[in-house]
């Protein structure tokens, strides 16, 4: 299978506890953070029902507060480590492999 890899920009947009998104050729929409230095991409959709996490996300302290429910993923693995009351887990978001170059950064999928 062929990898794809996409320009995102430069790697200097990327800060702590925000949540940057981009759509990529392949028509997948992703967000991509910066957490304890390093640089994380995840699909932008909650795996519960599929809210926009960047329009209705808040990452906090290395997670990520879907505003939709109240699921509570990491931003360091994606699992979802917290279900609001008495619901089940549901699965993690879905990562990306990103590759640096200089202050250029580029996504593989
Ligand atoms: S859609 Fe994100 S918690 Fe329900």
């Amino acid at each position: 299978m062929k990898v794809k890899r996409n320009y995102l920009g430069k790697v200097g947009c990327i800060v702590e506890n925000r949540l940057v998104p981009f759509d990529l050729e392949c028509g997948q929409r992703i967000f991509v953070t910066r957490v304890r230095g390093g640089l994380r991409a995840f699909s932008l959709h909650c795996p519960h029902m599929q809210a926009d996490l960047v329009r209705q996300g808040k990452a906090v302290d290395c997670m990520l507060i879907c505003g939709a429910h109240g699921y509570v993923y990491s931003l360091d693995s994606g699992e979802n480590i917290k279900a609001p009351g008495t619901e089940a887990r549901t699965g993690p978001l879905k990562s990306f492999d990103l590759v640096q170059e200089g202050d250029d950064l580029f996504i593989c999928y």
